[in-house]
């Protein structure tokens, strides 16, 4: 099975980006160690900080399921919210913190009404959560 990560603006800082919410880990060392725990899987991954290639990517993915973490245009991006409508492909959308639990701005995403369910608040390990449910999807 492929899963497509996609994460997009500020998501390449992880690791030394607000550590008390992100924390110290980079998420691309992150992906390498799940890509080994997961050998059955394979791993595409495309991160970008801007929106329009984030459309673009989704739109064209091959994929089994997409596991999505669209950073900021979470909450602001009509666009990423209409290119998760548009495909048939399920999508996992992911936050490594609890947005729930932050700014108000940050409690709407354009993206959930169309996702196959979201992860929120578990950290990095919100994206194994997003594997396991990738594959039983
Ligand atoms: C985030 C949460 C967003 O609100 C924020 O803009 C991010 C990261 C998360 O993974 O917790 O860039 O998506």
């Amino acid at each position: 099975m492929k899963i497509a990560f996609v994460n997009g603006p500020n998501l390449n800082l992880v690791g030394r980006r607000e550590p008390e919410i992100y924390g110290r880990q980079n998420l691309e060392s992150f992906l390498d160690q799940l890509a080994s725990e997961f050998k059955e899987v394979q791993f595409e991954r495309f991160q970008s900080n801007v929106e329009g290639e984030l459309v673009r990517y989704i739109q064209e993915a091959e994929a089994g399921a997409i596991v999505l973490n669209a950073g900021a245009y979470t909450h602001t991006s009509i666009a990423l919210g209409d290119a998760v409508a548009a495909v048939t492909i399920p999508i996992i959308e992911v936050h490594i913190s609890n947005v729930y639990k932050r700014e108000v701005f940050r409690q709407h995403s354009y993206i959930a009404p169309h996702v196959a369910g979201t992860i929120t608040g578990f950290g990095l390990a919100g994206y194994r959560l997003a594997v396991l449910m990738a594959m039983a999807l």
